[in-house]
C-alpha cells in the first residue's frame, strides 16, 4: 500500500466515511542558529522528510473529532473553542489551529481529521509544528480558504503560544511550511522572510541522534531564556538607541554594558550576539562547499549552548562528548530548545555508518536506550490535495 493509500484506509477507519482532503507537515533539523528566532535574527534550518500527514472531511455537526494514530487517542471538540480544554496535551495544538484559523476566516461547520505520520509526537524534530502546520493545512483546504504559509506559520506560532503555552519562536513553523528539497532556509526572523541557500552536500549528510532524553524543566527553562533575553535587551537599548531586537547587538555594545549586566544575563545574550555571527559564516561556508568549517562552528554552538545559553543536560554533553574523539564527524551540536531532544551530527557518507554503530556502543547501550538514528536531507513544505 502506497502511504496515501495507508491513510485512506485508516481514515475510513476511525470515521467511517471517505476522506476529502489530504495534507501534510514535515519535522525540521536547525543547522545553526539556536534560539535566535525569538531574538530576531538568522536561524538555518531545513525541513526533513519525516511528517505529519492529515486526512481530513467535513461535516455539519459543530464539532472537529480528531483521531491522533501515533497516541491512538481521539478527541471532540466544538469548532468555536476559545481556550484549551485540557492542559499539556496534544489535542491543544489542534484545538489551537481551529481557533486561529476562524480568525482568518475559515469558517468551519464541523470536520473529522486523522493525523498520523512517521514524525513520532515530542521527538525533538518539531513534531508539534508539524501537527499544527499539518492540521491548518487540511483544515483551510477543507474549508476552501486560501491562507498563505505565512498566516499558516504565524497561526501555529499563536496557537502554541495561547493553547500550549509555549512562548516559542516562528522557526519551526515557518520551515514546515517553506521547506525545500536541497536547499536550507536563511529565515530573517525579525522580517519574516527567507533566501532558500542551496545544501549541496554531496558525499556528506547530517545524522539526527535522538539523545532520548527530555527532561521536565525544559517548558519554564525556554521561557526564562526568553525572559533573560528581554532583560538584557532592555539594559543594552538604554545605552544604544536604535536598538530594537538582541539579533542587532555587536560584541562591542554587549561588553560595554558588562557592568549593568547580571552575570547570567551576560552569558545569555553573549551566546545570542556570538550566535547570529555564527549563522552569517555559516551561510559562506555552506557556499562555498566548505563542510569542515561548517562543522567547526556547529561544535561552538554546542559549546556556546552549553556553557552560556545552559541548556545542554548531562545526557547531551556525553552523547556530543562520545561524537567528539571522532575524526569523522566533522562537527555536532544539540538542536531545538534544550535539555535533551535530538543531536545533529555532520558526517562523510562513508562514515555514516560507523558514527552511527559508535553511537549505539557508547550512548544508547551502556543507557539502555533504544533509538533509531536517521540521515535528514532537505525536503518539501507542508501542502493538501483535495481529493473529492
Ligand atoms: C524550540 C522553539 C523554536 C526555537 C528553538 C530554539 O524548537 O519552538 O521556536 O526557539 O526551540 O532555537
Amino acid at each position: 500500500m502506497t502511504p496515501a493509500s495507508q491513510v485512506d484506509t485508516a481514515f475510513a477507519a476511525a470515521f467511517g466515511c471517505p476522506l476529502t482532503v489530504r495534507a501534510e507537515a514535515p519535522g525540521r533539523v536547525n543547522l545553526i542558529g539556536e534560539h535566535i528566532d525569538y531574538n530576531g535574527g538568522p536561524v538555518l534550518p531545513f525541513a526533513i522528510p519525516q511528517r505529519v500527514l492529515a486526512a481530513a472531511s467535513a461535516d455539519d455537526s459543530g464539532h472537529v473529532a480528531v483521531h491522533s494514530a501515533a497516541l491512538d487517542r481521539s478527541v471532540r471538540f466544538p469548532v468555536d473553542i476559545t481556550a484549551p480544554t485540557a492542559p499539556s496535551s496534544w489535542e491543544n495544538y489542534v484545538q489551537g489551529m481551529v481557533h486561529e484559523l476562524r480568525g482568518l476566516g475559515v469558517a468551519l461547520r464541523g470536520a473529522k481529521l486523522w493525523l498520523g505520520g512517521d514524525l513520532r509526537p515530542g521527538c525533538g524534530l518539531s513534531s508539534s509544528a508539524a501537527l499544527c502546520m499539518a492540521a491548518g493545512y487540511a483544515l483551510a483546504e477543507l474549508a476552501g480558504v486560501e491562507v498563505s504559509p505565512l498566516q499558516m506559520a504565524r497561526a501555529g506560532q499563536a496557537a502554541e503560544h495561547q493553547f500550549a503555552g509555549t512562548p516559542c519562536g516562528i522557526m519551526d513553523q515557518y520551515v514546515s511550511c517553506f521547506g525545500r528539497a536541497d536547499h536550507a532556509l536563511l529565515i530573517d526572523c525579525n522580517r519574516l522572510t527567507h533566501d532558500y541557500v542551496p545544501f549541496n552536500a554531496d558525499g556528506v549528510c547530517v545524522l539526527a541522534i535522538p539523545s532520548s532524553v527530555k527532561h521536565a524543566l525544559s517548558d519554564g527553562a525556554y521561557e526564562q531564556r526568553v525572559r533573560s533575553c528581554r532583560a538584557a535587551l532592555d539594559v543594552i537599548a538604554r545605552r544604544h538607541a536604535g536598538v530594537k531586537s538582541l539579533h542587532e547587538v555587536t560584541c562591542a555594545m554587549l561588553e560595554s554594558c558588562r557592568a549593568e549586566l547580571d552575570d547570567e544575563v551576560h552569558r545569555r545574550a553573549r551566546h545570542v550576539v556570538t550566535e547570529v555571527q555564527r549563522v552569517t559564516q555559516a551561510v559562506e561556508a555552506l557556499g562555498a562547499g566548505d563542510f569542515p568549517r561548517l562543522g567547526a562552528l556547529l561544535w561552538q554552538t554546542q559549546d556556546s549552548l552549553r556553557d552560556d545559553y545552559a541548556v545542554s543536560c548531562p545526557e547531551i554533553d556525553e552523547l556530543i562528548a562520545a561524537l567528539r574523539t571522532r575524526d569523522d564527524v566533522m562537527g555536532a551540536r544539540m538542536i531545538g530548545g534544550g535539555f535533551g531532544g535530538v543531536v545533529i551530527a555532520l558526517v562523510r557518507t562513508e562514515h555514516a555508518a560507523a558514527v552511527e554503530d559508535h553511537v549505539r556502543r557508547r550512548y544508547y547501550e551502556p543507557h539502555g536506550f533504544s533509538e533509531e538514528i536517521f540521515q535528514v536531507v532537505p525536503s518539501a513544505g507542508a501542502s493538501a490535495t483535495r481529493i473529492a
